[in-house]
């Protein structure tokens, strides 16, 4: 792990999180602590994921809410006012099927057009696994129980409702997808 880097973008995402969004925040370093139990699968990737994982939801504080989406405007901020690099940002941006929602926001051409999906589905599933068994305030959770968690809490019929309702599959697949390579992996 990349200490240097992970504190780099540790130090962004409380700025922006720490005292905006607090929940947000232990969110994120739920998700980011989860990131760390990742390293012998990921490998050298491992520092990535967890940078990733720390600001994944970065775009939620209300200063960089400039679209309303958030994987886009997080990916924008730290591509432009950070100069993160384009492996970061393009997952930042497409975390947890974000291009399924931006179909429903009419967006999906421009998110795909400027931050296009990783062809890394390693790390592309691992991003989804970290975010989608960590609750809202940073504990462990099941995929299952997370998205029943978000229909909850947003309806299910709201924007949020629906994408989540159509990435539930594909969500389920890449956690299942993680759960048996860390299986696998010598212990
Ligand atoms: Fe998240």
């Amino acid at each position: 792990m990349d200490e240097v880097t992970l504190d780099w973008a540790r130090r962004i995402a409380e700025a922006e999180l720490g005292e905006a969004l607090p929940r947000r925040w232990a969110h994120s370093q739920g998700v980011t602590a989860r990131a760390g139990g990742m390293g012998q699968l990921l490998g050298k990737d491992a520092t990535l994921l967890a940078a990733a994982a720390v600001l994944h939801d970065v775009g939620y504080t209300p200063r960089l809410a400039i679209t309303g989406f958030h994987p886009l405007d997080g990916a924008r901020f730290l591509r432009d006012e950070h100069g993160a690099g384009e492996r970061l940002t393009r997952l930042v941006a497409n975390h947890s099927f974000a291009l399924l929602e931006a179909e429903e926001r009419g967006l999906r051409e421009e998110l795909a057009a400027e931050f296009p999906l990783l062809d890394d589905p390693l790390l592309v599933d691992a991003l989804v696994y970290c975010d989608m068994t960590t609750t809202p305030v940073g504990g462990r959770t099941t995929a299952q129980a997370r998205v029943v968690e978000i229909i909850d809490r947003y309806g299910a019929d709201s924007l949020v409702g629906r994408f989540i309702r159509r990435a539930a599959p594909e969500i389920f697949s890449s956690v299942e997808r993680i759960e048996a390579a860390l299986a696998a992996q010598p212990r």
